[in-house]
């Protein structure tokens, strides 16, 4: 695998500004859920990093679980809407207030089919939660209740977002130079 420097057009958000961010969305989350009903919902693998970074900000005694769907891709970094849970919870979410956790809302076509399989279980709310948005993808409608950056059309990698699977660990969100990048074989 090469190492990201080769490929790194700019970093886009450093770990100081992300983790920054990171507190005061969850000194916001805390203020609006104060009675121990709380549910994160963390969808795999890319919200993974923002997840345990924000939930050490969380100052409300909440739960976490975890789910991974698949969405049968147009391309191979396009997702086309067509959802499959491949994890589901472990938790039965009825009467619990959901906070649905993502790296990133992009077409918003996963999330969207995510938040209406949810919404059928009757949580008592369901909102959510996005790192990054890339509000010109957008197809999909969705309302993001908790949003840290909003970021133009441009493939990004780190914090959680892969390339290929690889550099999920990066502690910065930078953008991909698509000419000098090589999937592995
Ligand atoms: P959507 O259904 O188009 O909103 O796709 C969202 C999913 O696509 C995210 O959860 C990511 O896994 C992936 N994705 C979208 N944009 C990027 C990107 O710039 N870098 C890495 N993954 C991305
Ligand atoms: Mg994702």
């Amino acid at each position: 695998m090469q190492n990201y420097n080769e490929f790194l057009a700019e970093t886009l958000i450093d770990e100081e500004k992300l983790q920054s961010r990171v507190k005061e969305m969850g000194a916001e989350i805390s203020a609006d859920y104060d009675d121990g009903n709380l549910l994160l919902i963390c969808i795999l693998r890319g919200g993974v990093p923002f997840l345990v970074d924000l939930s050490r900000h969380i100052t409300s005694p909440h739960m976490m679980d975890f789910m991974a769907v698949s969405s049968y891709g147009i391309g191979r970094r396009e997702s086309s809407g067509t959802v499959r849970v491949s994890l589901d919870l472990q938790t039965d979410i009825h009467e619990k207030d959901v906070l649905l956790v993502e790296d990133i809302v992009d077409s918003g076509r996963t999330i969207s089919s995510v938040l209406e399989m949810l919404k059928l279980r009757q949580p008592r709310s369901l909102k959510l939660c996005a790192l990054l948005d890339k509000p010109e993808r957008r197809e999909a409608e969705v309302e993001i209740h908790y949003r840290g950056f909003s970021i133009p059309n441009k493939f990004v990698f780190g914090y959680g977002l892969d390339l290929d699977e690889y550099y999920r660990n990066l502690r910065f969100v930078g953008v991909v130079d698509l000419d000098k990048y090589k999937p592995p074989s």
